[in-house]
C-alpha cells in the first residue's frame, strides 16, 4: 500500500504532537496500518513562528485550500480550534471526499450531528476522540466497548485546566490567576481560558458524551454549567478543613426518558475515587444496567496524551480505508442511527 498523505489544519499544542507522534511511532503505524504515514501540508496562522517540532519549510501553508482541497491528501486532521470558520473547512474536506480527524469539542458539540451526516453522504470517516477527556479512549469505549449496555448515568471530571487549578490551589495553596497561567503556558488551557473556568468546555464535553452514551440528541443550551471563576481561597480552605475536595463535575443522566446534564463546582468527601483524580487528570464514571460501575481515567489535556487520540483516530481511519469501508464504521453511523432511534 502507498503512503497515507495527512494534512494539518493548525500546528499548535496539539498539532506539534501529532507530528512527533506520526515521527516517533512511524513502525507502530506500520505494523497497524501496513504503509507508512506523511504530514503533506500544515496550515498555521503565522509562517515565522518558531515551532516544536521540524517541518520544511515548504510543507507549510497560510491557505486552507492547499490542505482541504489537496488531490494529494487522504486524510485532514483539525487541531486549529474555532467553530464557524472551522465548520466552512470541515463541510468543504469532506466534500472534497477527504476523512476528518477532529480534537474540536466547540465545534463537535455544536454541528456535530451535521458534520457527522455529511461525513456520512459522502462516503469519509470523520472521528473526534480526542474533543472528550483528551488521551482517554472515551468515545470508543462508549461506542464500543459499552454498545451491548444501557448506560444510565456519567459522571465525572473532564477539564483538565479546571482540574489543575483546582488541585494547586488545594493541595499547594496556589493562587488562582497564577495556576491559570501555569496551566496556560503548560498547554491544557484553550486559547480563550474563559471557557475552561466558566465551565463550558466541560459542558461540550458532557453534551457529547451524553449524545453516545444515551442515544439521544442533547442540546447544549440544556446543559445547566456553573464554573470555577468564582471559588475562592476560603471556599477550598473551609471544604478542606471539613474532609472535603472541590472538583468540578459534569453528570449526564437519563431517568424515565429525560436526560439531564450539568456541570458544577461540587464538594467530594476526600474518600470519594475522583476526589484523587489530581493535576490536568480526567475521570469519567460511566454505570451501565448490566456492566455496573467503570471508571476510566487519564490525561485530560497536553499534547502527547491529546495526540495519542487523534492520531489513534487516523489508524482508524487507515484501517477502514484498507477494508473499504469508510463512512460505515462505528462511530459516525451509529450516532446518526441513534439519534433517529432515540428509544432503546
Ligand atoms: P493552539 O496551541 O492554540 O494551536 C492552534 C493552531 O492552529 C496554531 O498552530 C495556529 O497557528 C493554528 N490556527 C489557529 N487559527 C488559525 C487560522 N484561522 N488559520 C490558520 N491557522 C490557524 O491550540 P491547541 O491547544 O493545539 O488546540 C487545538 C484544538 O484541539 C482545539 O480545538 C482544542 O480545543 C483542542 N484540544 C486541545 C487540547 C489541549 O490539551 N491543548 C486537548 C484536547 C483538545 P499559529 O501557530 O501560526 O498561530
Ligand atoms: N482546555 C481543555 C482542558 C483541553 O483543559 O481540558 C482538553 O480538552
Amino acid at each position: 500500500m502507498e503512503a497515507i498523505h495527512v494534512g494539518l489544519l493548525g500546528l499548535g499544542t496539539v498539532g506539534s504532537g501529532v507530528v512527533k507522534i506520526i515521527e516517533d511511532h512511524q513502525d507502530k503505524l506500520m505494523h497497524q496500518v501496513g504503509c507508512p504515514v506523511k504530514v503533506k501540508k500544515v496550515l498555521v496562522k503565522n509562517m515565522d513562528k518558531e515551532r516544536q517540532v521540524h517541518i520544511e519549510k515548504e510543507v507549510f501553508t497560510t491557505n486552507v485550500d492547499d490542505v482541504i482541497k489537496n488531490p494529494d491528501i487522504d486524510v485532514v486532521i483539525e487541531v486549529m480550534g474555532g467553530v464557524e470558520e472551522t465548520r466552512q473547512h470541515l463541510i468543504e474536506a469532506l466534500k472534497a471526499k477527504k476523512h476528518v480527524v477532529t480534537a474540536n469539542k466547540d465545534l463537535m458539540a455544536v454541528y456535530g450531528t451535521e458534520l457527522l451526516s455529511i461525513a456520512t453522504e459522502n462516503g469519509c470517516d470523520l472521528f473526534y476522540e480526542a474533543s472528550v477527556a483528551g488521551g482517554i479512549p472515551i468515545l470508543r469505549s462508549l461506542v464500543d466497548g459499552l454498545a451491548s449496555d444501557r448506560i444510565t448515568k456519567m459522571m465525572g471530571i473532564v477539564n483538565g485546566t479546571t482540574n489543575f487549578i483546582l488541585t494547586k490551589m488545594t493541595k499547594l495553596g496556589s493562587a488562582y490567576d497564577e495556576v491559570l497561567k501555569e496551566a496556560q503556558d503548560l498547554g491544557y488551557a484553550e486559547a480563550d481560558p474563559t471557557s475552561d473556568v466558566e465551565g463550558l468546555d466541560a459542558a461540550r464535553k458532557m453534551a457529547i458524551l451524553a449524545r453516545l452514551g444515551f442515544s439521544m440528541h442533547v442540546d447544549l443550551e440544556d446543559v445547566k454549567v456553573k464554573g470555577i471563576s468564582s471559588v475562592t481561597d476560603d471556599d477550598i480552605g473551609y471544604s478542606k478543613r471539613l474532609g472535603y475536595t472541590m472538583k468540578l463535575i459534569g453528570i449526564a443522566q437519563r431517568e424515565n426518558g429525560k436526560i439531564e446534564v450539568a456541570v458544577e463546582p461540587t464538594l467530594l468527601p476526600e474518600s470519594h475515587p475522583l476526589a484523587a483524580v489530581n493535576d490536568e487528570y480526567n475521570a469519567v464514571y460511566v454505570y451501565g444496567e448490566a456492566v455496573g460501575e467503570t471508571m476510566f481515567y487519564g490525561p485530560g489535556a497536553g499534547s502527547l496524551p491529546t495526540a495519542t487520540s487523534v492520531v489513534s483516530d487516523l489508524v482508524g481511519v487507515m484501517k477502514n480505508m484498507r477494508l473499504d469501508v469508510n463512512g460505515r464504521s462505528a462511530v459516525a453511523p451509529q450516532f446518526e442511527k441513534q439519534l433517529k432511534s432515540p428509544e432503546h
